[in-house]
């Protein structure tokens, strides 16, 4: 599979997970390439926490169900203070809330950083992110972004039992597992160059 193969054959998986654990070698090769990826002055900030736990996993979608729920019930007053949850944004994030936001995922790799280690650790994180989801696809695993996933920052009990230091910050997190495959789901629309992009060129004829 070549790079753009991949970026545009990936897609989120949010279901048809097999009953299958992904062997410890892969998560490291997937980590691997999120370690690849670009950071601000190398500084390397990403930190990985790996869940496989089906007891643990079910703890943090618990968890981050709970917070999902109250959030959504204080939706006015939190759009006051949080202008990401502000109108329609926050509508819509709500809307994700589910018990089961993981999709039956067996595993999951949080991606996070000291947030006094570097000025774009969050950045960094994104851009391991996607590394870490272009290798899982070309190892035949499906993944998918957890937005809420930053939520359960907000649970002492999670951040102790999975060894979270003061002072660091979940910024992404992505679910892997091997799902079947002829279960691919559709691929949704992507905006067109032109409708995305302001050119400014240099004069063909570079007058
Ligand atoms: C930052 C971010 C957060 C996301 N959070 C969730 C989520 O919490 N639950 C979910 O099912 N999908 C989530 N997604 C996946 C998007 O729904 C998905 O990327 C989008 O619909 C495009 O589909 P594709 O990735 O298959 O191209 C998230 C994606 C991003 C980039």
């Amino acid at each position: 599979m070549n790079v753009i193969e991949a970026i545009k054959t990936r897609r989120s998986i949010k279901g048809n997970f097999l009953d299958k654990p992904v062997e410890k070698e892969k998560i490291e090769q997937v980590i691997e390439a999120g370690l690849w990826a670009p950071s601000g002055q190398n500084q390397q900030p990403c930190r990985f926490i790996v869940v496989t736990d089906p007891e643990l996993l079910a703890e943090i979608e618990a968890e981050m169900f709970r917070i999902g729920e109250t959030v959504k019930k204080l939706l006015p007053i939190v759009g006051l203070f949080k202008k990401e949850l502000s109108g329609e944004k926050g509508r819509r994030a709500v809307k994700s809330v589910r018990p089961h936001a993981f999709h039956g995922a067996p595993g999951l790799i949080i991606i996070g950083a000291m947030s006094d280690s570097s000025s774009t650790y969050r950045k960094d994180c994104s851009l391991a992110a996607q590394n870490m989801m272009l290798a899982a696809h070309e190892l035949g695993l499906g993944t998918c972004c957890m937005g809420w996933i930053t939520t359960i920052h907000k649970s002492k009990a999670l951040t102790a039992k999975l060894d979270i230091p003061k002072g660091f910050e979940i910024c992404q997190a992505i679910t892997i597992g091997y799902y079947d495959t002829d279960k691919t789901p559709k691929t949704p629309q992507r905006k067109s160059v032109d409708e995305a992009t302001t050119w400014f060129l240099k004069d063909e004829a570079g007058e």
